[in-house]
């Protein structure tokens, strides 16, 4: 296989321009463009035959994110792509995964089926909604947790006083056992969250003792911030003292700005799997760069090495060699 193409959706371009620079490779020529109706037009315009193609695209809202990932990889596929890995900072439409009510849709499933049916050989993604999606794929599924990026910044806040991570609701409670193990066996609390309808929460209460601890909240997705927000007012009339909170995708919809700024939250960290959008980001969040774990996992893929190595953290890429490279990005 010769060597990488790097091709990118709208919602990606800056992210691969990064993972270009750090893969020492140039960003692939190709367009984008629009029919006058409004249709998305794709056009590769250099040979790709027998090339390792990466197609960096996250797939929220909106749809036509998903469609230019569909297009830009049938393109790759169809223009005799060796392999073609559909990269997927942040995998959309994760959130309805099951039939968890009566005559709804399994959108997770149908995404797989169409990223397959567009021809991608593999899937790299970041912080799956939850980790059984990867079986809705029938090819390989590399799916990275972006604790490596978070960890330098929570080692250093949680030098000081006495920590425990909070899982904001029963989905996260995995996540926050890993981070709990990572950042040295911390102690764990839930908070059981109730809600009326998608992102409208009618009840939390926190399982756990949070009196006179520190907090740091864990999550996947912070859409509306009304989780982060709950949570954070429910640990604070239990007694919490300072409550933090790390999420890999930082949506921030309506009125997410406000929902958070005005809430007990000190500081957010989130990455960039989705373009950072300066005005609708909280005073109190900050965008870390992704792009760091992502052109690594790239490197590895291409030359066949592991992966999984990835997963840990700061200690792992310190053994790897890894960290110096993460620190000067
Ligand atoms: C829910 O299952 C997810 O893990 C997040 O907690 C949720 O998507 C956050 O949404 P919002 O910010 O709208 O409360």
């Amino acid at each position: 296989m010769d060597e990488i193409v790097l091709l990118s959706g709208t919602a990606c371009v800056p992210l691969m321009n990064r993972m270009a620079r750090q893969l020492d490779v140039e960003p692939g020529d190709f367009l984008i463009g629009r029919f006058s109706d409004g249709e998305i037009r794709v056009q590769i315009k250099k040979n790709i035959r027998g090339r390792d193609v990466y197609v960096i695209q996250s797939t929220g809202a909106p749809a036509e994110n998903l469609m230019e990932l569909l297009l830009l990889t049938d393109a790759a596929k169809r223009a005799s792509a060796a392999r073609v890995t559909a990269v997927i900072p942040y995998f959309g439409y994760a959130r309805q995964d099951r039939k968890a009510e009566p005559r709804v849709p399994i959108s997770a499933k149908l995404v797989a089926n169409f990223i397959e049916a567009a021809g991608a050989d593999r899937v790299l993604t970041v912080d799956l909604h939850a980790d059984q999606i990867q079986g809705f794929f029938d090819v390989p599924v590399d799916n990275l947790y972006a604790t490596p990026i978070f960890k330098p910044y929570i080692d250093q806040l949680i030098s000081e006083g006495q920590w425990m991570v909070v899982a904001p609701d029963v989905g996260s409670s995995k996540r926050a056992y890993r981070f709990a193990e990572i950042l040295g066996n911390l102690p764990i609390a839930l908070v059981d969250k109730r809600r009326v309808r998608p992102n409208e929460i009618e009840s939390v209460r926190v399982i756990g003792d949070v009196e006179g601890m520190n907090c740091l909240m864990v999550d996947d997705i912070i859409d509306s911030g009304g989780s982060l927000r709950k949570a954070s007012g429910a640990l604070m009339e239990m007694g919490a003292k300072r409550i933090f909170a790390a999420a890999t995708h930082g949506v921030f919809s309506g009125n997410a700005k406000e929902t958070l700024s005005e809430s007990p939250l000190e500081g957010i960290w989130v990455t960039n799997t989705l373009p950072p959008q300066d005005d609708r980001l909280p005073s109190n969040a900050r965008v870390l760069d992704i792009s760091p774990l992502l052109s690594e996992a790239v490197r590895r893929i291409h030359e066949n090495r592991s992966v999984s190595e990835l997963f840990i953290g700061k200690e792992t890429w310190k053994t790897l060699g890894l960290w110096q490279n993460l620190e000067k990005e």
